[in-house]
């Protein structure tokens, strides 16, 4: 993350946003999202697994990229992992760790994620602290 992009984050004040509910995402899939963060479009993506969830920016560590190659498909062939379609960077979904692939060690962003009577919440910019850069 770039000195700018964090000083710019740091002055942003966290909102929620409800974005479905839980049965709108089955077990072991992901979709993706955008909200509108003071106006600019942030895209997200929540992965279940059986009653958990997990969200990170939709941004590969490597180069920047989305990482979905068409709508909502960010998980590998097994759904065990997340896969970067660029350049097949592999994910594991409870931490967002780099585990192979071009940026192996590196994580995804994770942004902070409840669910409230079945809605799906997350808090932006507030992410979670799960790499070295945030
Ligand atoms: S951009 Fe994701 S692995 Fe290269």
């Amino acid at each position: 993350m770039s000195t700018q992009k964090l000083i710019i984050m740091q002055k942003m004040k966290p909102r929620s946003y409800s974005l479905c509910v839980i049965d709108d995402i089955p077990v072991d899939e992901a979709r993706g999202f955008v909200i509108y963060h003071n106006e600019l479009p942030i895209q997200l993506f929540i992965v279940r697994k059986e009653n958990s969830i997990y969200a990170y920016e939709n941004r590969c560590p490597h180069v920047g990229t989305s990482l979905d190659w068409q709508p909502n498909q960010f998980l590998d062939s097994s759904n065990s992992l997340i896969q970067c379609s660029t350049h097949g960077a592999l994910f594991r979904i409870e931490d967002g760790l780099c585990i192979q692939g071009p940026c192996v060690n590196q994580y995804l962003t994770g942004i902070r994620v409840e669910i409230k009577d079945k809605d799906i919440i997350v808090f932006y910019p507030r992410t979670i602290k799960n790499s070295s850069n945030n």
